[in-house]
């Protein structure tokens, strides 16, 4: 099969804003407790942070991480995870039925993002709690001194303020498993007076209001637009949320179909795009609503499991998923598609990162990657400066859902303070190799800096052996082409110097 890629530095998706490679902790699982956080591990230091799962993070270039949750957030009272450990009050976690000690909070999670080099996308509960306690966070974390809660985390023993930049307002308040679930009125109406409160406090942060969180949700768009026409003044983004996994009529080894589930990612985001602007329109406004991806990911695997474990636990194994080669390839294909849409796209946040749904996983003694751990590195370290329209030739295939998959997945970003162009490719035909022949035209490349290809694993594989590695991948550079072959079912990367 042959697949082309035409390149055009001046043919610009969009600036690609780093967010979008940002992940989550949630205080669910072994996620914090166990996971980022042992005190008494081998490797923990004083603090109890996990020196070996520190480094893990590293390798991803994670920027910016979404804390603490998700579905814990909206029965969690964030002044419980701060100050003396001994005086930290045990509660029960209505959200995932668990025991949270608090021995972990806020200023462990900033110290330890301080050790990854990531940024905070911290979020406030709106669902049980509401707008002083949100206002009074913000009061913590970015007043530099002189009132109630600076000074408290100067007294905690946090002198400098965090300047947390970004902040989501509450947690999937559509959903009806969340605790204080509300109507889209209710909660537009919250999360407006709740972001002009935190505003009060500091007008340089930005916010995320919720969007749906799940495009199968029966009030998806009814949602978005109720909500927005509430607070579109007070707010930045508007987020999303997608899993995947094999769900309801899915046939287990329909891989076709299971890797054109991209399809829908893209369908999704344009959907929400197009409802932001028809409010934007509506209102007569300059000001554009963008996207935040804040939770993405496969996640099925764990769920039979999970319904087993008996409630009320510390730190339980619970959304272990254990990923397989075929979750890898999706994973790198959603990227693509986060690439493709970074115009309105400009934070995503791959749920998560230790052990709950994630590319890192630990027990006692050691921490392993799984299979998705791969492509998301690669994007994460080198997708970096512009998205480049990506104009392919290739065969599609229809699917059980889908229509018209490309058999090729494909985009280039362009960094030119680095000198540096990224091609990241997928090969989704499972049969055949794929001569595939990028097209340069004005960009002039001097030498291939690495080309890698993650191929060759049995689809229902998974990396609990640690076998799984990048392997290198023959791509020549002929004054404006680059030409490579790539394997049946291939996630492949090609870094071109450039001047
Ligand atoms: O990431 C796991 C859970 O998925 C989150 O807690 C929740 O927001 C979503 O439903």
């Amino acid at each position: 099969m042959k697949a082309t890629l035409k390149l055009d530095p001046s043919d610009q998706i969009s600036k690609i804003d780093e967010r979008i490679y940002g992940s989550f902790i949630e205080q669910l699982g072994r996620a914090v407790y166990d996971g980022i956080y042992q005190p008494g591990q081998a490797t923990a230091d004083k603090n109890g942070l996990r020196k070996d799962v520190i480094e893990a993070v590293k390798k991803l270039n994670v920027p910016i991480i979404r804390y603490p949750g998700g579905n814990f957030l909206s029965q969690y009272k964030w002044e419980d995870g701060i100050g003396p450990k001994d005086q930290r009050p045990t509660k029960l976690d209505l959200a995932w039925q668990t025991i949270e000690t608090n021995q972990f909070g806020l200023d462990e999670f900033m110290t330890w993002l301080d050790k990854v080099g990531a940024k905070a996308n911290m979020a406030v509960n709106l669902a049980t709690r509401g707008v002083l306690p949100a206002a009074a966070l913000v009061e913590y974390c970015n007043f530099p001194k002189g009132s109630y809660w600076s000074d408290m985390r100067r007294k905690n023993g946090h002198k400098k303020p965090y300047n947390i930049k970004t902040w989501c307002l509450g947690n999937e308040m559509d959903g009806p498993w969340e605790i204080g679930q509300m109507n889209a009125h209710q909660y537009g109406h919250i999360a407006n007076e709740a972001g002009k409160a935190m505003r009060r406090v500091d007008d340089s942060i930005e916010l995320v209001a919720c969007g749906s969180s799940s495009m199968d949700n029966p009030t998806f768009g009814d949602w978005e637009r109720e909500v927005l026409d509430e607070c579109y003044d007070n707010v930045d983004y508007l987020s999303l949320h997608r899993y995947y996994g094999f769900y309801n009529d899915d046939d287990p080894n329909d891989l076709a179909n299971y890797l054109g589930k991209n399809v829908d990612l893209n369908q999704f985001i344009k959907g929400v795009v197009a409802i932001c602007d028809a409010e934007k329109a509506k209102r007569k406004t300059k000001k554009t609503i963008n996207l935040s991806m804040d939770e993405w990911n496969v996640w099925y695997h764990s769920n039979d499991q999970d319904a087993k474990t008996k409630p009320w636990q510390k730190a339980p194994h619970l959304l272990e998923d254990i990923y397989d080669f075929e979750d890898a390839l999706l994973v790198g294909s959603l990227l693509i598609t986060l690439l493709k849409n970074s115009d309105r796209v400009k934070i995503a946040c791959l749920a998560q990162l230790v052990n709950v749904i994630a590319p890192i996983m630990t027990d006692d003694k050691k921490v392993w990657y799984q299979s998705i751990f791969y492509p998301y590195m690669q994007v994460s370290n080198y997708g970096k400066g512009i998205a480049l329209k990506p104009n392919v030739e290739v065969p599609t295939y229809k699917s059980r859902e889908f229509d018209a998959v490309p058999y090729l997945d494909t985009i280039a970003t362009f960094d030119k303070q680095n000198g540096e162009m990224t091609i990241f490719a997928e090969n989704k035909n499972q049969k055949e190799t794929m001569d595939f022949v990028t097209s340069l035209r004005d960009i002039k490349a001097t030498k291939v800096i690495e080309a890698t290809q993650f191929y060759g694993y049995g689809v229902k594989e998974d990396n609990r052996d640690g076998k799984m590695k990048l392997r290198p991948l023959k791509a020549s550079l002929d004054e404006d082409k680059v030409s490579a072959e790539l394997q049946p079912l291939s996630w492949n990367m090609i870094r071109i110097k450039v001047k």
